[in-house]
Order: structure tokens, then C-alpha cells, then sequence
């Protein structure tokens, strides 16, 4: 494991875009896992602004994101599909037919991560997987619990990321209950990860996914068995 401590969100920012260009650059049709939430979001500005210097070409690119809520479909602004195609897909040369998000309004979800599991496989699975990570140590929406879940399944979010994830909603009530998460296999099973993280209040569940024991009560405990993983921590 690498771990890089850096002293502000926008190094952070750029030294992961730098190794997400890298791999682009390496291989112009790589897979790369996606994540949602605050962390990535200076990190897709860098790959915008690098793109549109034209220092990136996406066009080959396939995308696999790592999660979506239960009943919001692309059409609204709270979903993920909708946070991604905002965020980063607008603004380069993706082919938007190769992002991939899960259906979190499909009719059979377990069937829908199936699927994606099965979708992840055949496109030879991951290149590099991005990754942020909640206060409670969840990874994609992989929730604290007793055992490790391996498949793209549905989760019933706890309080405690029902609350984290309230700010980006009117209000507390309007955080759907349920998501739809890639699983750990199709993570870890990813050539490489970058996990980035920032902010103080991050610093103890950085230690403790680490460096303490690995245990399904902290998700991201599990990447201490990945053979290739990056973290970046700024502590602003
Ligand atoms: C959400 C997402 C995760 C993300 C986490 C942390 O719950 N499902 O993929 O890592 O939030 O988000 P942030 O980067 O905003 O702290």
C-alpha cells in the first residue's frame, strides 16, 4: 500500500487525476470504477480541465460506477447517474453509451446486480477503481456488518449515512433508505485502487481501515489484502 499525505484538497485533487490521466494514457481503453460524493469532485475537475487542454482523450473509456439510491432514476438531480453525467461525463469525450451506473429503479434488483456483476466480468473487469470512503468505513455503499458482501446487491443504508448524505438533499427525509452497491468482489478484484480522503474528521477511520484489524465492520478494512492500492489523504 501507498500512502500519501498531502496538506490540501486541491493537491489531493490533482495527484489523483494525475494517476487516473496516467492510466488513461497507458491504456486509452481502460475500465475505470467511479465514485460519487464530495471527495472525487476536485478530482474530475482536473480531468476536465486536463482534457479540454487536450492532454486526455476519453473517448475509449468505459466506466463502471460504484453505486446508485434505490427509485431515483438519471432524471433526477440527486441520483448518481445524474451526479456523474453533471460532474464529469458532460464535459469530456466519454462515449455516454459506455458509463455505466446500476438501475436503481429496476423492476428486480437483485437481478439488476447480477447483471452488473456479469457486465463488470465481460468488460474484463476493473482497471482502477476510485474510491472515497464514509465515516463508518463504507466503500461504494458496502455498510458496516457482520460478514463481507461479495455481489452488487442492495443495502438499507444506516442512520448514520442517511445523516452524512443529508446535505446534499432538502431535507433529511428525502435521503432514499435503500441503494444498490457494487459488491466487494468486482473491487477487489480491481488491478488497481485509489482511495482518496480528506478533512481531519477522516483521519480515525483512515487509521482504523489501515492499520487496526480487518473486519466487515469497517468495509474498507478489506483493502488491506489488495495487492495494489493508493491512498491520498489531504488533511484540509
Ligand atoms: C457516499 C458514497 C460513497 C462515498 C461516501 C463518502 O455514501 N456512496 O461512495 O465514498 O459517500 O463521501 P464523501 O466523499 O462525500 O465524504
Amino acid at each position: 500500500m501507498k500512502f500519501i499525505t498531502v496538506d490540501t484538497y486541491e493537491k489531493l485533487s490533482r495527484q489523483a487525476a494525475n494517476i487516473i490521466s496516467a492510466q488513461v494514457i497507458l491504456k486509452p481503453d481502460s475500465v475505470l470504477g467511479l465514485a460519487t460524493g464530495s471527495s472525487p469532485l476536485g478530482t474530475y475537475k482536473q480531468l476536465i480541465e486536463w482534457y479540454e487542454k487536450g492532454d486526455i482523450d476519453f473517448s475509449k473509456v468505459v466506466s463502471v460506477n460504484l453505486d446508485e439510491y434505490v427509485g431515483l432514476d438519471g432524471a433526477s438531480d440527486q441520483s448518481y447517474r445524474y451526479f456523474m453525467n453533471k460532474n464529469l461525463f458532460e464535459h469530456i469525450n466519454i462515449d455516454l453509451g459506455n458509463t455505466f451506473v446500476p438501475n436503481g429503479c429496476a423492476v428486480d434488483l437483485a437481478g439488476e446486480g447480477k447483471r452488473y456483476d456479469e457486465h463488470i466480468a465481460e468488460l474484463g473487469g476493473i482497471d482502477l477503481q476510485l474510491l472515497g470512503i464514509g465515516l463508518d468505513g463504507h466503500i461504494g455503499f458496502n455498510e458496516p456488518d457482520k460478514y463481507f458482501v461479495k455481489s452488487t446487491h442492495v443495502v438499507d443504508l444506516h442512520e448514520s449515512t442517511i445523516k452524512a448524505n443529508s446535505r446534499f438533499f432538502a431535507n433529511i427525509d428525502e435521503v432514499p433508505k435503500r441503494a444498490i452497491t457494487m459488491g466487494m468482489v468486482s473491487i477487489m478484484q480491481a488491478k488497481k485502487i485509489l482511495l482518496i480522503a480528506s478533512g481531519k474528521e477522516k483521519r480515525d477511520i483512515l487509521e482504523k481501515t489501515f492499520y487496526g484489524p480487518i473486519t466487515p465492520e469497517i468495509p474498507a478494512s478489506i483493502l488491506q489484502l489488495h495487492p495494489d492500492i493508493t491512498v491520498i489523504y489531504s488533511e484540509k
